[in-house]
């Protein structure tokens, strides 16, 4: 990398997901549930040039490690994506994300009807089809746009 080119600072402790689809890093920052108020601190490189991708997203949040579902539906998104996690600026561990076959909580079924919608305690459960996600319990399929599925309360 040349002097002339900017990059995103070296974090302490925390998670880089890194070699994210150009264009995704606001869809992640939807799925882990950052938007501002958390007091996190982020940084988000978009369109960052890279040798497998051309270009690339990268996404840094100190201080926070990301949970199996988060990891999961970031796959559903981000194919290419690994998750670092810095320890003292090291890379302590890298991985590069799976696409799951399910993903249990964090996404909300569109349907109303749905059991997962109703006062019942019952965590949501998605099948990955090659359409996209399927709700177990009703079937109803989400196409796109998976990050406007977040659950609201998490
Ligand atoms: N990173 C960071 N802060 C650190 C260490 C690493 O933000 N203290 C970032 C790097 O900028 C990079 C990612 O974490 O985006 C992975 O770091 P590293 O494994 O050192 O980079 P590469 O070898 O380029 O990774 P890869 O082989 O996965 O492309
Ligand atoms: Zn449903």
């Amino acid at each position: 990398m040349s002097e002339h080119e900017l990059r995103v600072a070296k974090i302490r402790d925390g998670t880089v997901i890194d070699h994210v689809t150009g264009g995704q890093a606001l869809n992640v920052l939807s799925i882990l549930g950052i938007d501002g108020s958390a007091g996190l601190s982020v940084s988000v490189g978009m369109n960052v040039p890279s040798d497998r991708l051309g270009r690339k997203d990268v996404v840094k949040v100190e201080n926070r490690e990301l949970s199996q579902s988060e990891v999961d539906v970031i796959s559903l998104i981000a194919p290419e994506a690994t998750i670092n996690i810095i320890r003292e600026f090291e890379v302590v561990q890298k991985n590069r994300v799976d696409r799951p076959e399910t993903v249990v909580g964090l996404l909300s079924c569109p349907n109303h009807n749905c059991i997962t919608n109703g006062n019942e305690p019952v965590k949501t459960n998605f099948t990955v089809v090659d359409e996209g996600v399927r709700c177990t319990y009703c079937g109803t399929i989400i196409r796109d746009a998976l990050a406007d599925h977040i659950e609201p309360t998490r």
